[in-house]
């Protein structure tokens, strides 16, 4: 690696570091539950890659045990991933979410 490619490396990796730390006291990089749900959750859940969890009446500490430790074919989610914060939210859009949500 020559010099000037390893200030560009630099600069990339304290932008990185940068960015983690803006989002780790909000909900960070996403804009709602919705989205998340959408974006995360439902790529696999309204897919038939998961089972449908919405419309379920399916327990708020459940849902959440489930999305951090994760339940074999289902990826655990960390902190890091989606923070306390922003899973609350998924979990009460789920939880509360009627039965006509879970068909699109
Ligand atoms: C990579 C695909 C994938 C993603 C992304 C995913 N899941 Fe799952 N999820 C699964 C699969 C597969 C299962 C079934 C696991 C099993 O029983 O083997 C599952 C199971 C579950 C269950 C248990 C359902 C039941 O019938 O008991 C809940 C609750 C759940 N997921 C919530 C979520 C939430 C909330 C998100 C978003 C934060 C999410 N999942 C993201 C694949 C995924």
């Amino acid at each position: 690696m020559n010099c000037l490619s390893f200030i560009r490396w630099l600069t990339t990796a304290a932008a990185l570091v940068a960015a983690g730390h803006a989002s780790a006291d909000s909900t960070g990089k996403w804009q709602s539950s919705q989205e998340i749900y959408d974006k995360v959750c439902g790529y696999c859940h309204e897919a038939n890659v998961g089972p449908v969890i919405t419309g379920r009446n399916l327990m708020p500490e459940y849902i959440q045990a489930i999305v951090r430790n994760g339940n074999r074919a289902m990826p655990a989610f960390r902190e890091s991933e989606i923070n306390d914060a922003a899973l609350a939210g998924v979990v009460k859009l789920v939880s509360s979410s009627p039965a006509a949500a879970a068909k699109k």
